[in-house]
């Protein structure tokens, strides 16, 4: 397994769009060793959550993974998720405030709306078909991951700049609580 280098903005790949999988090529081991590297680059650089675009590869694949950790002594347990070609759909109008970071944007913090429950169709790493609900963390961590499929980054879902914050800005001056880096 490997460490993959992770695309930071300002990047192209953040902006496209990314292409489905196809089922040879989830049969490909390469892919799958691909997605391996995907979780282990995830859990390594204490993320929660990871698409492949962000890795510089432009396919429709994500991992989430998150459990407490003496980073984030608070954040929920969602095991292990590896999800391709996910389509999403909001079930609530209703759109809750959370703060959310990303490892394409080194040390920024932001409020960011979301949807506070979805259903994800797609498929896991066999290719066999899933669809779920999720709600609260893994809802928001679900919007914030598929975004990246569709070349978008958490700023661009803010409804204004006034909580962008740096790292150690968010520390000193905004209510400590779990944040998402994704
Ligand atoms: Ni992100």
């Amino acid at each position: 397994m490997a460490l993959l280098e992770i695309a930071k903005l300002g990047n192209p790949i953040l902006r496209k769009i990314a292409e489905p999988i196809a089922v040879e090529e989830c049969r490909d081991p390469a892919f799958q060793l691909f997605l391996d590297d995907m979780i282990e680059t995830m859990q390594k650089r204490d993320g929660v959550g990871l698409a492949a675009p962000q890795v510089f590869r432009s396919k429709q694949a994500i991992v989430i993974h998150s459990g407490s950790s003496s980073r984030y002594p608070d954040a929920p347990d969602v095991s292990l998720l590896v999800l391709l070609n996910p389509r999403l759909t909001f079930l609530s109008e209703e759109k809750v405030e959370g703060w959310e970071g990303c490892l394409s944007l080194d040390n920024l913090r932001g409020k960011v709306p979301r949807s506070l429950r979805v259903t994800v169709d797609g498929f896991n790493r066999s290719m066999e078909p899933m669809s779920f609900e999720a709600e609260g963390f893994l809802s928001v961590v679900l919007q914030h991951e598929i975004d990246h499929l569709q070349g978008k980054v958490f700023l661009d879902r803010m409804e204004d700049f006034s909580t962008l914050t740096h790292l150690a800005e968010f520390e000193r001056y905004w209510i400590p609580q779990p944040t998402e880096v994704v």
